[in-house]
């Protein structure tokens, strides 16, 4: 079975060779993608392929059920090199019905280690339990969890310093919530766009710690 994908990948390599020359020398020399996407793990939603992008055009970042905690090293790395040394100007954070970490985050049983990765889904079901009390079906509720934990992770993005900073020296950056349809193969734009400081209720980190450098002056 692996054999097959390195047969595969022969045959992509050669035909992506046969049609452009100098393909993999562009490619190897530069990355210059225009999109940071952070996405769930789920095989059934790759970016590349369901955006239609090639190599080289989105900076991805996945893992399980889209979330962004606020001690991530490995999210906040490669926020911060999207940021600042791809000059990004468009993240995407990209949740999607039917999701396993969603549902696994309120089924109600013990799953291991994930049930502490999966605490900010449940904090969000919390803080919309009223909205989502007075849905009906299991499903339903799963469903607009998900579209409210996606809303949650591009809050808690435009919160982090990187963003506040990157906002604060006026550079351009704007983050998205979109979900994909297992069944359909759609994407849809929540409109949750956040493009700047004010749409956020913190100040800037430089921000706070001129305020912390005066409250300890007292
Ligand atoms: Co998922």
């Amino acid at each position: 079975m692996l054999n097959e994908l390195l047969d595969h990948n022969k045959l992509w390599a050669a035909k992506k060779a046969e049609q452009d020359a100098g393909y993999f020398q562009r490619l190897s020399a530069l990355q210059h993608p225009d999109y940071l996407w952070i996405g769930c793990s789920d095989s059934r939603v790759p970016a590349n392929v369901i955006t239609g992008l090639e190599p080289g055009e989105v900076f991805v970042h996945r893992n399980v059920a889209n979330l962004v905690h606020r001690g991530d090293l490995n999210l906040l790395s490669v926020l911060e090199f999207a940021v600042e040394s791809l000059d990004i100007q468009d993240i995407i954070v990209c949740g999607h019905y039917g999701c396993g970490g969603v549902r696994a985050a309120m089924d109600g049983h013990r799953h291991g280690i994930i049930d502490h990765w999966l605490q900010p889904i449940r904090d969000v079901a919390d803080a919309n339990s009223s909205e989502l009390n007075a849905m009906s079906g299991l499903e339903e509720k799963l469903d607009r969890l998900c579209e409210l934990n996606i809303e949650s992770q591009v809050e808690s993005l435009a919160r982090t310093p990187i963003i506040r900073s990157a906002w604060k020296r006026g550079k351009r950056l704007k983050i998205h919530g979109w979900v994909y349809g297992l069944n359909d193969g759609l994407l849809r734009d929540l409109q949750c766009d956040c493009c700047s400081p004010a749409e956020t209720n913190t100040p800037a980190v430089e921000t706070l710690s001129e305020n912390s450098g005066s409250i300890l002056n007292g």
